[in-house]
């Protein structure tokens, strides 16, 4: 049942696990068992708790022939690590089992559905990868291929849409008890879409319709598409490759798009109404969302970013860790983000600061720490005399520093880790036009050691990137150009 390839990467990430100390990752962010980490796949609640499913290369800390990691939580951010789900041992996924998700069936088993990938030699030579849906069922452990895969393949496809670029399917299930499914896919144009596909029982599915066409907007390929209502409205959300800036918006190239619209679902057509970045700082990508059993959307995102991820130091014995998982709301015609609350659970020791004057660079007492919930409310000290700026530094000591600046005028919040410990000085700033209205700002700050992420003006935008700062360097402090006021209230996290 079993294959050797899956048994061997079990009997390999149970040994090496054990030589990485718990200091050395992250607190509450699911991080990779051992060796490489990306896609969050298989999102689901099943049989009592979270189960996540990750992209996973156990045998090296950089991309390589996809595994399925797999771990499980019941409050989102303190996870076990279960064997690995899904290995690539089979004719159709022998060169890697790409991202996918999960639903329970009727009869109580779990339904993974992924792509199915293999080296196909081209005319010139080269390889080019052949990208078909598979499916496995199993009981939250052990899951089993069916024995009819692939599930949907270059047949099912419409006219033009490549087999190359075919991929991430997101399935759900609707009330009346029959399946959805989301994929990614490029038309003849080279540019992305949604392609979506329908099916009785989960086994069996058809095509049936561009869901969403790219027409060379955002970017060219589509990865890892979800699709869910959300307030009201339905909420598209996709990983795009190559996004070129668009004012403000989609500064990071591999990024993540939402689009908020409508979708009628007896002509199964969906209405873009609005677009937007789902994150404006560094290192997010891919995110997939789960409905959790009380109603709440829960999204978790890649916390890294194609671009920079090969810069990073060489000694890492895993690499690749998931985002906070955020509650997600469609407010004033937009996507929101806020921590689960049951992050409120790990606040310790509360530290609380009203109505400080920063100018200059101010040091609070019981101010600093590594893993740190933070909440600052910033407003001039009077309206008529505009501050210059304002910054909040962590992860900070003599050496190393990484900040959030805002400059009130501009109503422009920046991110910088130029000094966070990686090995070169590459993408480390993003700025993001931010809502403020007299030069006030809300700002919640979350550190768990090797990670930052902002939530602006209640979860309105959200920030994130990674630091691989040293942990000695605990530092925080606040710094204004001009005179303003600041309210703090701080909690360690445990
Ligand atoms: C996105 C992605 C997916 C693919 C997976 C492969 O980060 O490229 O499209 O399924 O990673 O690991």
């Amino acid at each position: 049942m079993i294959s050797q390839t899956l048994r061997e990467a079990r009997k390999y990430e149970e040994a090496t696990e054990k030589m990485i100390s718990g200091d050395d990752r992250p607190e509450f962010h699911l991080s990779a068992r051992v060796g490489w980490m990306n896609d969050p796949n298989g999102f689901s609640f099943y049989n009592g708790q979270y189960h996540m499913f990750y992209q996973y290369h156990p045998y090296d800390n950089i991309w390589g022939p996809m595994h399925w990691g797999h771990a499980v939580s019941g409050d989102l951010l303190h996870w076990r690590f279960l064997p690995a789900a899904l290995a690539p041992d089979e004719p159709y996924d022998r060169d890697g089992c790409f991202s996918g998700s999960a639903v329970s069936l009727p009869d109580g088993r779990q339904l993974l559905i992924y792509t199915g990938v293999i080296k196909e030699r081209q005319a010139n030579g080269g390889f080019s990868e052949v990208q078909t849906q598979c499916l496995a069922v199993g009981d939250g452990m052990d899951y089993e291929k069916y024995e009819k895969n692939p599930v949907l393949d270059e047949k099912a496809l419409p006219k033009g849409a490549s087999r190359y670029d075919f991929r991430d399917p997101k399935m759900w299930k609707k009330n009346d008890g029959t399946y959805y499914c989301v994929a990614g896919n490029r038309a003849a144009d080279g540019s992305g879409q949604i392609l979506l596909f329908a099916s009785p029982d989960g086994f069996n599915w058809q095509y049936k319709k561009v869901l969403a066409a790219n027409n060379n907007r955002f970017g060219k390929m589509w990865e890892c598409p979800d699709f869910f209502e959300l307030d009201g409205k339905w909420v598209l959300i996709t990983s795009p490759m190559d996004m070129l800036p668009s004012g403000f918006e989609y500064h990071n190239g591999n990024g993540t798009l939402c689009l908020l619209g409508n979708f009628d679902e007896d002509t199964e057509t969906f209405t873009e109404e609005h677009n937007q970045s789902v994150d404006y700082g560094i290192d997010f990508y891919a995110p997939q969302t789960v409905l959790a059993p009380d109603g709440r959307r829960i999204m978790i995102g890649w916390m890294q970013n194609w671009d920079t991820c090969n810069f990073r130091t060489q000694n890492i014995s895993w690499f690749g860790q998931m985002s906070l998982p955020r509650e997600l709301s469609v407010q004033n015609g937009r996507l929101y983000q806020k921590p689960v609350r049951e992050l409120e659970e790990m606040r310790r020791g509360k530290v609380v600061y009203q109505n400080v004057a920063v100018s200059d660079t101010v040091r609070l007492e019981g101010i600093k720490g590594r893993k740190v919930d933070m909440e600052l409310v910033i407003r001039p000290e009077d309206i008529g005399e505009m501050y210059q700026k304002f910054a909040v530094r962590f992860a900070q000591n003599e050496k190393y520093q990484t900040s959030l600046s805002f400059r009130p005028r501009e109503s422009i919040l920046k991110i910088d880790r130029k000094f966070s410990g990686s090995r070169r000085a590459i993408i480390h700033q993003r700025r993001s036009r931010v809502n403020s209205r007299n030069g006030e700002l809300k700002l919640r700050i979350i550190l768990d050691r090797f990670s930052v992420e902002v939530f602006v003006n209640d979860g309105e935008q959200a920030m994130t990137a990674i630091i691989y700062t040293e942990q000695q360097a605990d530092g925080i402090t606040f710094f204004g150009d001009g005179a303003l006021r600041m309210d703090v209230v701080k909690y360690e996290l445990v």
